[in-house]
């Protein structure tokens, strides 16, 4: 059995840009560079800030709250004050929507 979560339509994914999103109870914040999406936790392992209230550059997600930096991709925690990363999931995108892959 596969694990594969439907979440929005890709149009609902602003381009270079991030969403959160709901799925399965868990906060999710979607991300599209170049046609591709990118998912990882939206809360911050920081404190209770929301990353989809951040700023997206250079394949990197800044947290509106303290600035610390993690990539979208892996969910690694690349700045001060970050000490623990993310967790990053796997997408796939078929008929129009994203899924999910929730390990
Ligand atoms: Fe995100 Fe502090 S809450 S960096």
């Amino acid at each position: 059995s596969d694990n594969w979560i439907e979440t929005i339509s890709i149009d609902d994914v602003p381009e270079d840009d991030v969403i959160g999103v709901t799925v399965n109870g868990h906060q999710i914040a979607l991300y599209k560079v170049e046609d591709e999406i990118f998912a990882t936790d939206n809360v911050c392992t920081h404190g209770h800030a929301l990353l989809s209230d951040g700023f997206l550059e250079d394949g990197e997600i800044e947290c509106p709250l303290h600035q610390g930096r993690f990539c979208i991709k892996t969910g690694k925690a690349m700045s001060e004050p970050l000490t623990e990363d993310i967790k990053a999931y796997a997408t796939r995108m078929e008929d129009g929507q994203v899924f999910l892959k929730f390990r």
